[in-house]
């Protein structure tokens, strides 16, 4: 990752959000315009940040708005980089680099997953309590990152004790069912096999999906505080198929519950 790049799209950042950045949000898919309307700021193409790439993937726009958020500067990411699209681990992680460097100390990551815990529901969301990086992969393979702390990385409280508690908190004052589980980010993009869903179950995960670990393996390199949610949009073992339009669709459905989540965090972090 190149580093005067980095530093022409954080430059870029601060300067629309008027200064160093307290918080990113990475939304998945569908998410996109969940918070386009609560920022208040600009929304920018991801063509206008030095050294980003751009999406393919319908439901991931490729824009970012940046501004002010209940008095925090923010940038939200509508649109992220997988590796199932060819992309590079650089490619992957390259939007939470750039906002580490614009200052961001926590980030908020979202993703759509599939429940492979029984007691899930299409429309529930989860809470991600811990990862499993099942992707082969890692973005601190090779030369380290700009920024980093050093090659060998603590993945032990991966998503930060104090907001996941502030998240528990939230949820039930809003009334929101909120899961603790597992996640087990794969590459995709085919959908798992009824064994490997059971496969997940039996290792200890609740949801899989094709995100998201990359992104926390980048940020905790770079010493910052991570909270992630799931929407959990199907559920494996219940004898239906998977499809993207029904992740969408249940993405569309729990937009305002994920938007009201953030915005707390974003709030009291
Ligand atoms: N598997 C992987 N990724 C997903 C799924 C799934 O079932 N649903 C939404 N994203």
């Amino acid at each position: 990752m190149k580093r005067k790049r980095l530093e022409a799209a954080a430059d870029y950042l601060r300067e629309k959000a008027g200064g160093e950045l307290d918080c990113a949000i990475v939304l998945g898919s569908g998410f996109g315009a969940v918070l386009r309307e609560r920022i208040d700021g600009t929304t920018v193409s991801y063509k206008k940040i030095e050294g980003m790439p751009t999406p393919t993937v319908a439901g991931h726009a490729g824009e970012a708005h940046i501004g002010t958020l209940h008095g925090r500067r923010v940038v939200a990411f509508s649109g992220r980089f997988h590796l199932y699209e060819g992309r590079a681990t650089g490619d992957v992680i390259y939007p939470v680099v750039a906002a580490a460097h614009a200052g961001a100390k926590t980030f908020v990551l979202t993703n759509a997953a599939g429940g492979v815990n029984q007691d899930y529901r299409p429309g529930d969301l989860m809470l991600i309590a811990d990862h499993m990086n099942l992707t082969g992969t890692s973005p601190l393979i090779g030369a380290t990152l700009p920024g980093a702390r050093g090659r060998f990385v603590d993945m032990a409280d991966a998503y930060a004790p104090h907001l996941r508690e502030l998240a528990r908190h939230m949820a039930s004052e809003y009334g929101i069912v909120l899961h603790d589980g597992v996640y087990a980010g794969l590459v995709g993009p085919a959908y798992e096999t009824p064994a490997e869903a059971r496969y997940l179950r039996m290792i200890g995960a609740d949801a899989v999906g094709m995100s998201t670990v990359l992104e926390t393996i980048a940020a905790r390199a770079l010493d910052r505080d991570v909270v992630g949610f799931s929407l959990i949009t199907n559920v494996h073992g219940n004898g239906s198929s998977t499809s993207h339009d029904e992740v969408l669709d249940a993405a569309a459905r729990s937009a305002e519950n994920v938007a009201r989540m953030i915005e707390g965090i974003v709030a009291n972090s």
